[in-house]
């Protein structure tokens, strides 16, 4: 398979961690390109990444293959409406702007093959989780270079059904705000107890990724690895029971409850 041409729409974090990840992949720099309204941003992208770079969105998506909408949810319509009238037939519209249904998309572009992605933060360390739906106008080739983009900088999960974008969105979208929390209350909890802050921030950060590390390349699932870090009436019995007292569970199910309707929320409010 050729390598598709592919248009981003917007030069910011996002578009340059999939153009590092497409690129140290080996996808060649002419097969991209950028376009954002900041002088800044494309000469930097330039810069770091050797694509070319339009100031004009509409000079950027002559001729792509796929178009890449990485620009701020609040400001999609205005970038939609304004792309409609130069696109072209064939090309696949991927959007990875949190809470843009591919209605709306299609709404302000006209019918179209449009993937809706939900990447995460660790996406700009080439170490993220997507979770992608494709509507029914996109082919099995156009699938498969939306998996690959999307390949680049993580796992991707292909989802059946749009609405469980709003459950990813809970689980890994806003999912690394709840470990930095976890991060940040594991290290005040070490600092009183006499470490000093520095080494008890190195001791929760080391602590979290060793254990992900486990929970990700262990052929058995997460509770079955707590169940054997965890001896009768030993140290971390004494937490994990503290923690189940508070609720921990619970909490957790209405946290993630209140990120899935907080997204369904602001899809509606930004589909209008
Ligand atoms: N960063 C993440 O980890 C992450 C995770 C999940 C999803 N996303 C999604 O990815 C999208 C991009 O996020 P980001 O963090 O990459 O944002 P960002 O760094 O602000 O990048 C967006 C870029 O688009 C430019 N822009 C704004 N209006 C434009 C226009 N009309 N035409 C062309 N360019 C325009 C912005 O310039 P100015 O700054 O000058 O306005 C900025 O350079 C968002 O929709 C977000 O929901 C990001």
């Amino acid at each position: 398979m050729n390598d598709p041409k592919i248009a981003f729409i917007g030069a910011g974090n996002m578009a340059a961690s999939l153009i590092g990840g497409m690129r140290a992949q080996g996808v060649a720099a002419s097969a991209i390109r950028a376009s954002d309204h900041g002088a800044e941003q494309r000469a930097r992208i330039t810069a770091e990444h050797g694509i070319e770079t339009f100031a004009a969105n509409a000079d950027a998506v002559a001729g792509a293959d796929v178009i890449v909408l990485a620009v701020k949810p609040q400001v999609m319509k205005g970038v939609c409406q304004e792309l409609a009238e130069h696109l072209e037939a064939g090309q696949l519209i991927v959007s990875v702007a949190a809470g843009i249904t591919c209605a709306s998309l299609e709404n302000w572009l006209g019918p179209r093959a449009v993937v809706r992605c939900m990447p995460n933060t660790p996406a700009l360390l080439r170490q993220g989780v997507s979770g992608l739906y494709a509507n029914t106008r996109v082919s099995d080739e156009q699938r498969q270079q939306a998996e690959r983009l999307l390949g680049a900088v993580g796992l991707v999960m292909w989802l059946d059904e749009e609405r469980l974008i709003d459950a990813v969105t809970a689980v890994s979208g806003s999912g690394p705000a709840y470990f930095f929390l976890l991060i940040e209350a594991m290290t005040a909890a070490g600092e009183k107890l006499g470490l000093p802050r520095e080494t008890a921030a190195q001791l929760a950060e080391h602590t979290a990724l060793g254990a992900a590390r486990m929970a990700v390349s262990s052929d058995v699932d997460a509770a079955e690895l707590r169940r054997r870090v965890t001896s009768p009436a030993g140290t971390t019995e004494a937490a994990i029971k503290t923690f189940q007292a508070g609720g921990f569970e619970t909490l957790v199910e209405q946290a993630l409850n209140a990120a899935a309707r907080r997204s369904a929320e602001l899809a509606e409010q930004l589909g209008q």
